[in-house]
């Protein structure tokens, strides 16, 4: 592989430096090209354009694979814990037992909000938008810890910021689910995991005071750690965007839940569930769905299918599918809109529309029926998967931040509006 590309432009040829990743994959680095050409490049949605060397996350959409610093995705879900997963991930290995009891110990010791914010909750109606809530909620952190101001001043990899970030997310998340119900916040225990805190915060009640299950602690072990990263996607790339301007850490994060939060992207986990509750409670036909997706119409979207860079099954669809199953058989009831989802994948898997497109099931399309499974409001699903992807926003903001040189993310357009134009004084104006 040559190291260089040739670019001709009129008579010009100019020579524009090659790059390879460590999976082979090639890039032309067009850093220098308006400066030496005049020209820029043009890349609607950036399908063609990388924006960062990254030595996090490797996904190989034609060959669905997902690892995080290099470990598969599927076994960190079998073997790992979500705490150690986000480790691996924000602190590029996985950690030995001191460094696993210390960062176990520094998330317990952040779990709770300043009691302050609690009055934050009763600003919002009833009927918030858990995704508006956990999203002000962590942009107004910064407040109660100026600290994250002089990030940058100290290594980031001893900040308090990061362990803080993602101990508080999951309490601010179950006490906007407590509050939504009207039920009193659960406090976070120092004696439970990080998932069984999750849980407990968000099901434990006077009335039902009930330890969390120790299987629905797994499950939503798994499913934590296959959203925990996905290298540069939109809600990531927000991230990294908005933390160029080098804003504190909080801020950027905020940045990144609002980009999860379309139905196009995190939010689509939302969707996925009501299309199939439609389905399962208004007796909606698959067919007629799955007619209506191949209508172009951009609002009837098949919700949990297709992705920009899987053409084959995302492995993560896969892994929480075989979690759906695992759920069934424990608990033996089944779930009518896992037996519908079956259905809808059967059908469409055997539709060309969908198989010339390479539109397969991705992360979004079980998620959803686990979560609900486990309990969890339909409203907080995109909520989840913040949680989830936080290790990996802050892996990605961290790498950001050393990465040299340091620019701030500013891209350029072509500008297709009127020649130069005069002010009109409004007498004179048609
Ligand atoms: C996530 O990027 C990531 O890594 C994201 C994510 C992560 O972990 O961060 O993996 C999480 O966001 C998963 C995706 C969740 N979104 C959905 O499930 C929403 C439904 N899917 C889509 O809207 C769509 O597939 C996207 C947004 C996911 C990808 O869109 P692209 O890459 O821009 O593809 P496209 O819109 O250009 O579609 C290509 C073709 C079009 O048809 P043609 O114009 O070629 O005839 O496929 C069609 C589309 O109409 N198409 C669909 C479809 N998705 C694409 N048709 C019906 N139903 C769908 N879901």
């Amino acid at each position: 592989m040559s190291e260089f590309a040739e670019l001709k432009i009129n008579d010009k040829i100019y020579i524009l430096p090659i790059i390879i990743g460590t999976r082979g994959e090639k890039a032309i680095d067009i850093s220098n090209l308006r400066k030496e050409s005049g020209f820029i490049t043009l890349d609607v949605g950036y399908q063609n354009t990388g924006t960062c060397k990254s030595a996090i996350t490797f996904v190989d959409g034609e060959r669905g694979i997902l690892r995080y610093r290099g470990i598969p995705v599927e076994e960190l879900a079998e073997k790992s814990t979500f705490v150690e997963t986000a480790y691996l991930l924000v602190f590029g290995k996985l950690p030995n037992k001191t460094e696993l009891a210390k960062f176990s110990a520094s998330l317990t010791e952040s779990s709770l909000i300043h009691e302050d914010m609690l009055n934050f909750f009763n600003g919002y109606p009833s009927g918030a938008h858990p995704m508006a809530i956990l999203s002000s909620m962590v942009s107004s952190l910064s407040v109660y810890y100026p600290d994250a101001f002089h990030l940058f001043e100290d290594d980031i990899d001893s900040d308090v910021n990061v362990p803080r970030l993602l101990s508080k997310i999951r309490t601010i998340a179950a006490f906007s689910y407590k509050k939504s119900i009207g039920e009193p916040i659960v406090y976070p225990r120092a004696d439970y995991s990080y998932c069984k805190n999750i849980l407990n915060m968000m099901f434990w009640s006077y009335s039902k005071p009930q330890e969390p299950d120790t299987f629905k602690v797994k499950v939503l072990e798994k499913l934590l750690i296959v959203h925990a990263d996905h290298e540069q996607n939109c809600s990531t790339s927000t991230v990294r965007l908005v933390g160029s301007s080098k804003v504190n850490l909080y801020a950027s994060i905020c940045a990144g839940i609002c980009a999860l939060w379309g139905p196009l992207h995190g939010g689509a986990n939302q969707k996925v569930m009501e299309m199939l509750d439609k389905i399962v409670e208004k007796g909606y036909s698959i067919d007629q769905f799955i007619e209506k997706a191949k209508s172009k119409d951009p609002n009837c979207r098949l919700m949990g299918f297709g992705h920009r860079i899987y053409k084959t099954y995302d492995p993560r669809a896969k892994v929480l599918k075989a979690v759906c199953d695992e759920m069934v058989k424990k608990y033996g009831v089944s779930e009518p809109r896992l037996e519908k989802a079956l259905e809808l994948e059967e059908k469409v898997l055997k539709d060309d529309y969908f198989l010339s497109r390479n539109l397969y099931p991705n992360v979004d399309f079980y998620s959803g029926i686990l979560f609900r499974m486990l309990g969890i409001p339909t409203k907080m699903f995109p909520v989840m998967f913040a949680i989830g992807r936080l290790p990996g926003w802050i892996s990605q903001w961290k790498e950001l931040h050393s990465t040299v040189p340091f620019k701030i993310g500013r891209p350029r357009q072509i500008y297709i509006g009127p020649e130069e134009a005069h002010y009109i004084p409004i007498e004179e104006r048609k």
